[in-house]
C-alpha cells in the first residue's frame, strides 16, 4: 500500500518534469553497492563469449553436420548457424545474436540456438526468438553452392 502511494507520487512528479528525493531510491537502473560483485562478474562473462567471433567453426561444411543437428561455421567474417534437419533441409542464419551481437550455439537439447550471453534462444528452423532478451530474429543466410 506504502509503496503503491509512493509510485503514484513519482511517476506524477516524472511526468510532470519535478524532482522527487526518492527518485534515486527506486530508479530501476540502480546499482546496490552489494550486488556489485555479481554484477561484475555476469558481465565478464558476456564480454568473454566475444571470443566465439575469433575461434574456429566448429565444422567446416554443412555435410558435416549430422541430420537432426546444427552448427556455426566460418564464411569469411561471418558466423553462420547452420541447422541440418532429419528431413535433410538446411536452415542457415547469421550466428549473430540480434540482443548484443554474440555468436549464439547448438543446443543439442533443446534443439534451438542459445546465446551464452544473456540467454536468448532462437528457434532452429525459423530463427525466430523462443526467450529474450533478443526481441528480433536471427537474419536469414543465404548459403552459396559448395558450403
Ligand atoms: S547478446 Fe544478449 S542475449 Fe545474445
Amino acid at each position: 500500500m506504502t509503496h503503491g502511494t509512493l509510485g503514484g507520487l513519482l511517476v506524477t512528479d516524472l511526468v510532470q518534469g519535478r524532482d522527487n528525493p526518492w527518485r534515486g531510491l527506486y530508479d530501476p537502473g540502480r546499482q546496490p553497492l552489494r550486488a556489485g560483485g555479481e554484477w561484475l562478474r555476469e558481465n565478464v562473462n558476456a564480454v568473454l563469449q566475444y571470443r566465439d567471433w575469433v575461434r574456429p567453426a566448429q565444422v567446416s561444411k554443412v555435410e558435416d553436420i549430422s541430420p537432426g543437428s546444427g552448427a556455426v561455421l566460418r564464411r569469411g567474417l561471418h558466423r553462420v548457424a547452420v541447422y541440418r534437419a532429419g528431413d535433410g533441409a538446411v536452415h542457415a542464419y547469421s550466428a549473430r545474436c540480434t540482443h548484443m551481437g554474440c555468436v549464439v550455439r547448438w543446443s543439442s537439447e533443446e534443439k534451438s540456438w542459445d546465446c551464452p550471453c544473456h540467454g536468448s534462444r532462437f528457434d532452429a528452423r525459423s530463427g525466430v526468438v523462443l526467450n529474450g532478451p533478443a526481441n528480433a530474429p536471427l537474419e536469414p543466410y543465404p548459403l552459396e553452392d559448395g558450403d
